[in-house]
């Protein structure tokens, strides 16, 4: 029954910050998507008879690779697989049903916040155990792979009908369809106080949630308008579409324009979130305020005990390097350790295994804890809905009584997409050439007082991870971080985080392009961005 297929390796099958992540024209390559999955197989070990979690978040070419991906997880000898309904999974919903049923591991099937579509980007990630991130001991081994294999191995069956509920037989592995929201919906309702919400929704509290046409649209449904008796129409774009309906599914200021007007008119709802292609990432909006993602964080770990599953309080902290400093202040008055990792989620996977933090975050929209081994968009939401519905003040006031107990740190990241690798190289190696020289050194009335390539010593296992962004820390406790992306598909991407920390008696309402120009002009100054990039303004702000 099964077959040995003869193939020939890929040169570009290194996974990213997140898994692999190509354009749709390359992934359709013939081999190309099964040389990757066999890759992940042959770097794991003993599990033949295990259960493998296949899901994806429904864009362009979802259900092609989902049917790739049975076949070779039973030729491969898996004993079961757990598939949803649909080839549906958001990312956090697969990495609850790996831990619920104790599976092996996982392929999420998603590139995230990048646009769908048949010109557009198609992923695959690996998932371990513990429903996480593969750490890069085990992508590091995928990539060696994917540069010798010469065969994969398949079967020769129907394709499995993934829109009915029930077990079919592939070869001798039981695959199992099997509703994607009903368990994550579940897991929701244990961690937070679902009747305190119900009553306020009830009292006349009004959400608009953004599922921007991804795979958020059914659980955001279920959980909001279903359990929770949010009003019809509080979800919005909430049909998962193969190509998010032309849109690009990142939930930021840019591509959810459309709910931020609706939160800063008039008549705006009380609370507006979004979130992007595969569910991990939230934005949060409040009535006429927008809540950075650093700062949500930071609020989230200061009130996470109203919510019954935080309530005998938080272990640590933990925020990827990038992310603004607010959260660490909340570690601080909490007597808890606050953990600074390299950017991706998979590095919060041994902290959160080892009971170090109970809560993580990111300035790219992504907020999690110990709930699940990702970040979880629609947790997000659900606990600003229950600080909300204990605190009874509006986030204006909650965002506003925070600052003026912590401080401020202004921030906002500017982003270069697309530009020439060369550059971007050279932008980056300029700078570390300056590291030693920049301490004591002044820029636009900014004294540096450190400068470094982060690098990072995981606490649990020791390993290292080198070289993963320019920081540049200035006298009071503000920062300029450089870095280039690791989940773009062409060329490289520059990343600049700029961040001004005010202390809680100092000027707390300045625009933040106000508060920040001092820090985007020193940039300029420092890394010549211009002359590296050829551009002179960032495509995006965040
Ligand atoms: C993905 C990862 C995140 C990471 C983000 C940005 O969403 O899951 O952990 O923060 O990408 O990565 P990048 O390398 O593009 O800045
Ligand atoms: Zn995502």
């Amino acid at each position: 029954m099964i077959q040995t297929v003869q193939t020939t390796a890929f040169t570009d099958q290194k996974p990213g910050t997140s898994g692999l992540r190509k354009k749709v024209r390359i992934f359709a390559q013939p081999h190309y998507a099964e040389n990757f999955i066999q890759s992940v197989f042959d770097s794991l070990a003993d599990f033949a008879g295990e259960t493998l979690v296949i899901g994806g978040d429904g864009r362009y070419l979802n259900r092609e690779v989902i049917q790739t991906a049975i076949r070779m997880a039973a030729a491969n000898g898996f004993g079961t697989v757990l598939v949803g309904r649909g080839g549906i999974l958001s990312t956090p919903a697969a990495s609850h049903m790996i831990r619920l049923h104790k599976a092996y591991g996982g392929l999420i099937l998603s590139a995230s916040h990048n646009p769908g579509g048949p010109d557009e980007d198609f992923g695959i990630k690996y998932n371990i155990g513990n429903g996480g991130p593969a750490p890069e001991a085990i992508t590091d081994a995928i990539y060696a792979r994917t540069k010798t294999i010469d065969r994969y191995l398949t079967l020769d069956t129907p394709d499995v009908d993934l829109d009915r509920d029930g077990e079919t037989l592939v070869g001798t592995t039981r695959v199992r369809v099997v509703d994607p929201v009903a368990a994550y919906a579940d897991l929701m309702e244990t961690l937070f106080d679902f009747p305190a919400i119900r009553a306020m929704m009830a009292s006349g509290t009004r959400l608009s949630f953004d599922a921007m046409h991804a795979v958020t649209g059914p659980y955001a449904t279920e959980i909001l308008e279903r359990r929770l008796g949010a009003a019809p129409g509080t979800v919005v774009n909430g049909t998962p579409l193969p190509d998010f309906g032309g849109h690009h599914p990142d939930p930021n200021l840019v591509h959810a324009h459309e709910l931020h007007a609706r939160m800063m008119a008039p008549d705006a709802p009380d609370f507006g979130a979004a979130s992007d292609g595969d569910g991990d990432r939230n934005l949060i909006i409040g009535r006429n305020i927008f809540v950075t993602p650093s700062d949500s964080l930071a609020l989230l770990a200061a009130n996470a005990h109203l919510a019954p599953a935080y309530a005998k309080g938080l272990a640590g902290i933990a925020r990827s390097m990038p992310t603004s400093q607010a959260a660490d202040r909340v570690a601080a008055a909490l007597g808890i350790p606050a953990y600074e990792t390299p950017t991706g989620w998979k590095f919060f996977g041994t902290l959160l295994d080892a009971g170090l933090a109970t809560i993580c975050g990111e300035e790219s929209a992504g907020t999690g804890s110990d709930h699940v081994r990702e970040k979880d968009g629609l947790w997000a939401v659900l606990l600003w809905l229950n600080i909300l519905a204990v605190r009874r003040q509006s986030m204006v006031e909650i965002v506003h009584d925070h600052w003026s107990l912590f401080g401020r740190n202004y921030y906002a990241r500017h982003d270069y997409e697309g530009v020439p690798t060369a550059g971007a190289d050279a932008l980056m190696a300029a700078l570390r050439a300056q590291l030693d020289t920049l301490p004591g050194t002044t820029v636009e009335g900014l004294t540096v007082t450190a400068a470094d390539d982060f690098a990072y010593t995981d606490p649990t296992d020791g390993s290292v991870s080198l070289k993963q962004g320019v920081r540049i820390l200035f006298d009071g406790g503000s920062r300029i971080v450089f870095r280039l992306s690791g989940t773009g598909t062409e060329g490289a991407t520059l990343r600049l985080y700029l961040e001004r920390y005010e202390p809680n008696d100092g000027k707390l309402d300045h625009s933040v392009a106000e508060a920040l120009a001092p820090l985007i002009t020193a940039a300029e100054k420092l890394a010549s961005i211009k002359t590296h990039t050829g551009r002179t303004e960032p495509d995006v702000i965040t």
